[in-house]
């Protein structure tokens, strides 16, 4: 391996001041989700990575606009144009790992169905390319949406069916084999929600719809609240989340680009003066010098579409790329270090003061990149065993000891098993307070304990704790509440459910 040198590119500035920088070795093991209604930024952004990261990475882009073929001049980039047969994109796909050379698939003047079915082709050729050549590759997908749509479209079953597909081999099973996939959306509703939730970095840009605003605060662990920030974002200002980009959310501005997009924005311009009258009559009605060629296809008349022959001569010649990064470069850890290490990482993240005000999924991409630093391989622990991991961590068990046959805790972690994720927390909160005998936790407690304010919230939660039988609730004759865990005799101290909340409760566990 090359040591762990540090490889970051410079997507732009910190609307804060600093750069915004992005690290292209993480990228690599845990890709990227950018959205942003259209004209927010997103190929501009794209443009951006792809310029900054060309030197260090082979790259592919599945462009169906034809936006991105300008790369080729200044990085000399092939030019896949995606009108050839399936079978000639996989190979064509086969030799560009074999040779490591970096393309655009151009899959402009193709109507959806065939995109689908170009892109699924290459796609897959590049999935499935022999393992002597699992080189990184960073496989960035304009549009993702037109590739993995949440619905059926007037597209045929089979062709969504393909092009699914091989967007769910590259976002969920292609990093062992080095592809690294890069998808922009205008629309994160219409994009199929397996393929967004692989990534773990995200790239927020302007978002009007409500819809689209959920489910951006679902993928980056804010509440909604906070995300009507996004309706209010200019073109070109991104959100940034995850491993390789920012541990908290944070606003960035991206940078310049050197080369330009084909298809620029329409632009109003003058008419010219024989537009209007009698000139523009004769200009469409009389047959023009060279008129022949309108009869030919529109698709015809623009560059002629090199022959599949010419394309892999031209990967052949390209030659391998220079620094090759092997694809897995992480040590391993013995069973035990591994434990130690992931371990440590839970005690960090608890340690910190406002792990409480932190929503889950926050935490839990705090705890992935310090899994990362300590070279932790693999996928340390799921975010639901993390969930119950921090429950159990922040109700002041052992889990160690916990886990023994004979603990008595070994029965409350069983029943917390029984309950939805993100209750855990406070029902252990609870046995705890019983196993202390302290008073019983009053409403707004165990909200906080959940992770909202709501009072009703944590009756309904404890009401339906009591239907699943893992607590039995009763009021003493001056209305405070005890509860008792069943089969274990621990019962807490009355408590005023009506009381504020004293101390922060430190178990943020649920989402609001
Ligand atoms: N960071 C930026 N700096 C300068 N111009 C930008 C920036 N981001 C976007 N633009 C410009 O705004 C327009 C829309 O951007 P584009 O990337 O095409 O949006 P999208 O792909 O989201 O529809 C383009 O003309 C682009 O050049
Ligand atoms: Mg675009």
């Amino acid at each position: 391996m090359t040591a762990s040198s540090k490889v970051s590119i410079e997507l732009g500035a910190r609307t804060g001041g600093g750069a915004a920088v992005l690290d292209l070795e993480e990228l690599l093991a845990t890709r990227l989700l950018v959205q942003g209604n259209s004209g927010s930024g997103k190929s501009h952004l794209l443009r951006r990575l792809l310029e900054q990261s060309a030197p260090w990475v082979q790259q592919a882009v599945i462009d169906p606009e034809g936006d991105f073929v300008t790369l080729a001049d200044r990085f000399g980039h092939v030019v896949v144009d995606a009108q050839r047969g399936e079978a000639d994109l996989q190979n064509i796909a086969a030799r560009v790992r074999q040779h490591r050379v970096s393309v655009v698939l151009n899959l402009e003047g193709l109507d959806s169905e065939q995109q689908m079915r170009a892109a699924a082709a290459f796609l897959g050729g590049l999935f499935d390319a022999d393992r002597d050549v699992w080189y990184p590759v960073l496989v960035v997908v304009d549009e993702a949406q037109l590739f993995a749509p949440s619905a059926a479209g007037e597209v045929s079953d089979e062709a969504r069916k393909v092009s699914l597909g091989a967007m769910t081999n590259l976002m969920c099973r292609g990093r062992k084999r080095g592809l690294a996939g890069v998808i922009a959306t205008q629309r994160l509703a219409k994009l199929a929600k397996n393929v967004a939730a692989e990534a773990s970095n995200f790239l927020m840009g302007r978002t009007f719809l409500d819809i689209d605003m959920a489910r951006a605060a679902d993928l980056l662990g804010m509440d909604r609240r906070q995300a009507e920030m996004f309706r209010d974002l200019e073109s070109g200002n991104f959100v940034a989340l995850g491993p390789a980009l920012a541990r908290r959310p944070l606003p960035v501005r991206i940078g310049a680009v050197e080369t330009s997009a084909r298809s620029t924005s329409p632009k109003l311009l003058p008419l010219p003066e024989a537009s209007s009258g009698e000139g523009a009559h004769d200009l469409i009605f009389t047959p023009g010098p060279d008129e022949a060629r309108s009869l030919i296809p529109r698709r015809a008349v623009s560059a002629p579409v090199p022959s599949t022959a010419d394309v892999l001569a031209q990967l052949a010649r390209s030659g391998p790329r220079a620094q090759p990064a092997p694809v897995e470069t992480v040590p391993t850890l013995s069973p035990e270090q591994r434990q130690a290490a992931i371990d440590l990482a839970l005690r960090e993240i608890l340690a910190e003061s406002d792990a409480a005000f932190r929503t889950i999924p926050v935490l839990y991409q705090d705890f992935l990149v310090r899994c990362r630093i300590r070279r932790v391989g693999g996928e340390p622990l799921s975010l639901s065993a993390f969930r119950r991991r921090l429950a159990v961590a922040h109700a002041g068990i052992d889990l160690a000891e916990a886990e023994a046959e004979d603990s008595p805790w070994a029965e409350v972690l069983t029943m917390a098993g029984g309950l939805p994720d993100d209750m855990q927390g406070v029902f252990l909160a609870l046995a705890r307070a019983a196993f202390d005998r302290r008073p019983c936790p009053s409403d707004a407690e165990v909200a906080r304990a959940y992770g909202s304010r709501s009072p009703g919230r944590a009756r309904r939660l404890i009401a339906y704790m009591e239907e699943r039988q893992v607590v039995v609730c009763r009021l003493d004759g001056r209305g405070r509440r005890i509860v008792a865990i069943p089969g274990l005799a621990w019962e807490t101290e009355p408590g005023d459910p009506n009381a504020a909340a004293t101390e922060p409760v430190p178990a943020a566990t649920g989402t609001d």
